[in-house]
């Protein structure tokens, strides 16, 4: 029988555990290495997906079969470079970036991976760029990993921007596990997103290391 409070027992962080499955499921191949490493070599914050969950990323872009994605926060490029490597020939992702830097750093990245025509990182703050891409939809996935503070306004647009079917993902939903704290304006967005998008989608909080909210739109 289930324990109870099996929840208790269920945080395997052994480092050795998770870099021994990191290897074997989502290794490097250059252009990764290149993208992963570049936070540290450019001297920008190193705050991208960790190696398994880029992995996800790709594996569940593959899965919605998504050709039209959009990214909300770039970085140097790691998580789209996974999500790219998974578009069909004629598909594309708009990732949007509002420090000039590492959308420099995660263009050079892309082009380093031969992914330069499939990918567009448009510079500037995604409240006002997100509008400017609703022509190029519906979209089949996006996904949110930038300011905590606006994900539930990043959560209404992809409800109201996806096709049914289409699949949302958000970064960080424990909200650097301070998702209850009553006291944070972070915490009460990332909270909206949580409780709003069961309205347009069928959720999930995936227990990724920061919580991943799954969502497909019905
Ligand atoms: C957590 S990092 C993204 C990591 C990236 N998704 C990865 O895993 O490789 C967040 C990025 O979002 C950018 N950002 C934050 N607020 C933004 C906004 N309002 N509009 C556009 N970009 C933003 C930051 O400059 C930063 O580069």
């Amino acid at each position: 029988m289930a324990d109870k409070d099996s929840r208790a027992g269920h945080r395997y962080t052994d480092p050795a555990l998770l870099t021994w499955l990191d290897d074997l499921h989502a290794g490097f191949d250059p252009a990764l290495r290149r993208a992963f490493e570049a936070p540290d070599r450019e001297a920008m914050p190193a705050i991208q997906v960790g190696r398994s969950e880029g992995r996800l990323l790709g594996l569940m872009a593959r899965l919605v079969g998504a050709r039209k994605m959009v990214e909300v926060g770039t970085l140097a490029g790691f998580s789209a470079l996974n999500l790219a490597r998974a578009l069909p020939a004629d598909g594309h992702l708009w990732t949007v970036e509002f420090e000039a830097k590492h959308a420099a750093v995660a263009r050079a990245n892309l082009a380093a991976a031969g992914l330069d025509e499939r990918v567009t990182v448009v510079l500037g703050d995604a409240l006002t760029v997100l509008p400017t891409l609703e022509p190029q939809g519906p979209f089949d996935l996006v996904f949110v990993d930038a300011d905590k503070e606006r994900y539930d306004v990043y959560g209404r647009w992809a409800a109201a921007n996806l096709r049914p079917g289409g699949l949302l993902l958000c970064d960080n939903a424990y909200f650097f596990g301070k998702l209850l704290d009553r006291s944070s304006p972070g915490a009460a967005a990332v909270r909206r997103l949580h409780e709003e998008s069961r309205a347009h989608f069928d959720t999930v909080c995936v227990p990724t290391p920061d919580g991943l909210l799954l969502g497909i739109k019905r």
